[in-house]
């Protein structure tokens, strides 16, 4: 059905009420004479479900709306509830997204699970398994519990009316490229058809109060059309992804607004679902004991407000004909470009003829400015070819003139080095520490030639 936007102007009888759109002296319906008058009809309004929300209010000082305090409701699943920001804001819709086959329906399936109550029942609809496929992974990860209702369905609309009926505390979508509205043109998965039930379920989500949860593929390389034309409709985007092909899963806010961003959530895929990891610097890390190994150096980064071990590793070769390589993973290449420039120039190592390869170890993401130091540590260590000493764990951005500059939250990085047993931390002087954590000896540096002395790797 189109629907006409502009403003249309009719004649309608005084006596009879009917309208007509051309003027005549006798209504048409009630034969009356001299009874028609023009009158011109607003333009008709979109139908309601293309509308994303139905707030409207009236203009007032900021300050003078009422503040209604966020009740969340946490699953249980502490790496899932951190993600969310504390738990499930009441109404509000949370994408998650992921490359098939990475567990997102093991994964809402175990914290549905346990958000299913009597008094907040949770729904679960199908559209891309059958029944008896979803009844063998809840087998699997031993999910046993009557108020979590399954329901294999792909017709939008008899989506939306049972959750009009059942009034779920919270419904899931399993997957928003299934479902499809039947007066809409487009197969199931089109940007028409996932965008439309999206907005329905905005709807239904903000009138009723339902917290939805709309699971979507997304491709390896994260650019397919499907959810991501969704990301600005809902509240919250999660993406579920591995960055080693391996067990080891992170669920990453992009978007929350009812919390923080650039959250992760550590998981492990098991035999019987997924598995929260409580030490994932420990994963990041791999096994170590003794002296870091040649060309290695360890940073307390930050992901999100959590601060995590990671390490740097570098190996430096001669080069053996044409233009020095530099090579990296995991970290900014113009970044690591830079610092070593800064460590010729400034701390006297010779890297012109000298392939440098760096690597964020462990598959995570080292864009911050506080990896500097670590990795300058590791192309010195490798240059040197010098172990570091073990237990130590660098911290600093890295200047162009060879200065250390302070990090955010190094109190906090800190502690969690102290945590996993590290002694000694090696930190910018213009700091910000608050407090040295018991068991860690920090020694406070104002250039990187003076960091690296202290870490016994003096170019001379
Ligand atoms: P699934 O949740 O179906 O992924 P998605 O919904 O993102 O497509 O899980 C996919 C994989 O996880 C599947 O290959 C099997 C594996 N798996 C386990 O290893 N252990 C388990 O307990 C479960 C339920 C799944
Ligand atoms: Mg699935």
């Amino acid at each position: 059905m189109r629907v006409k936007t502009k403003a249309r102007t009719v004649f309608v009888c005084a006596e009879c009420g009917a309208d007509t759109p051309k003027w005549a002296g006798q209504c048409p319906a009630c034969a009356r004479w001299n009874t028609l008058k023009e009158r011109t009809e607003a333009p008709a309004r979109a139908a309601a479900g293309r509308r994303l929300t139905d707030f409207s209010s009236a203009v007032a000082p900021l300050t003078n709306l009422p503040a209604i305090p966020l009740s969340r409701r946490p699953c249980g699943l502490g790496e899932f509830d951190r993600v969310l920001g504390g738990g499930l804001v009441p109404g509000s819709l949370v994408l998650l997204g992921g490359p098939p086959g990475i567990g997102k329906s093991t994964l809402i399936l175990q914290a549905a699970d346990r958000w299913a109550k009597p008094d907040f029942r949770v729904l679960y609809v199908s559209g891309e398994e059958s029944p008896e496929q979803v009844r063998g992974r809840a087998a699997r990860v031993g999910v046993d519990n009557p108020s979590l209702l399954f329901v294999a369905e792909t017709d939008l609309g008899r989506v939306i009316e049972m959750v009009k009926d059942l009034r779920p505390g919270a419904v899931v979508v399993d997957s928003v490229q299934t479902m499809v509205k039947d007066d809409l043109p487009g197969a199931a998965g089109s940007v028409a058809q996932i965008r439309e039930c999206a907005a329905e379920f905005v709807h239904v989500a903000k009138s009723s109060g339902t917290g939805v949860f709309l699971l979507g593929h997304v491709t390896k390389d994260g650019d397919l059309a499907g959810p991501r034309v969704l990301e600005h409709m809902v509240d919250t985007v999660l993406y579920f992804e591995t960055e080693r092909q391996d067990v080891h899963r992170l669920l990453r806010a992009v978007k929350n607004r009812f919390g923080p961003t650039n959250e992760i959530g550590v998981f492990e895929m098991t035999g019987r679902g997924l598995a929260e990891v409580d030490n994932p610097s420990a994963l990041f890390l791999g096994a170590r004991d003794g002296a870091a190994p040649t060309g290695t150096a360890v940073l307390a980064a930050l992901e999100g407000t959590r601060p995590l071990l990671a390490e740097v590793q570098a190996l430096v070769a001669r080069t053996l004909f044409g233009a020095p390589r530099r090579q990296v993973s995991g970290v900014d290449y113009n970044r690591a470009v830079l610092l070593i420039a800064v460590l010729d120039r400034r701390c006297g190592y010779h890297l012109e003829s000298q392939d440098v390869y760096v690597k964020a170890a462990g598959g995570i993401d080292l864009r911050e400015p506080a990896a500097d130091l670590a990795l300058c540590a590791a192309v010195a260590s490798a240059a040197l070819d010098r172990p570091v000493p073990g237990g130590v764990v660098w911290l600093g951005e890295v200047g162009l003139g060879g200065e250390l500059r302070p990090v955010p939250q190094v109190s906090e990085r800190l502690a969690e080095a102290a945590k996993l047993g590290f002694t000694r931390a090696i930190v910018p002087r213009a700091g910000g520490l608050r407090a040295t954590p018991a068991g860690l000896s920090v020694t406070a540096a104002t250039t990187l030639d003076e960091a690296l002395r202290a870490g016994g790797l003096a170019s001379q």
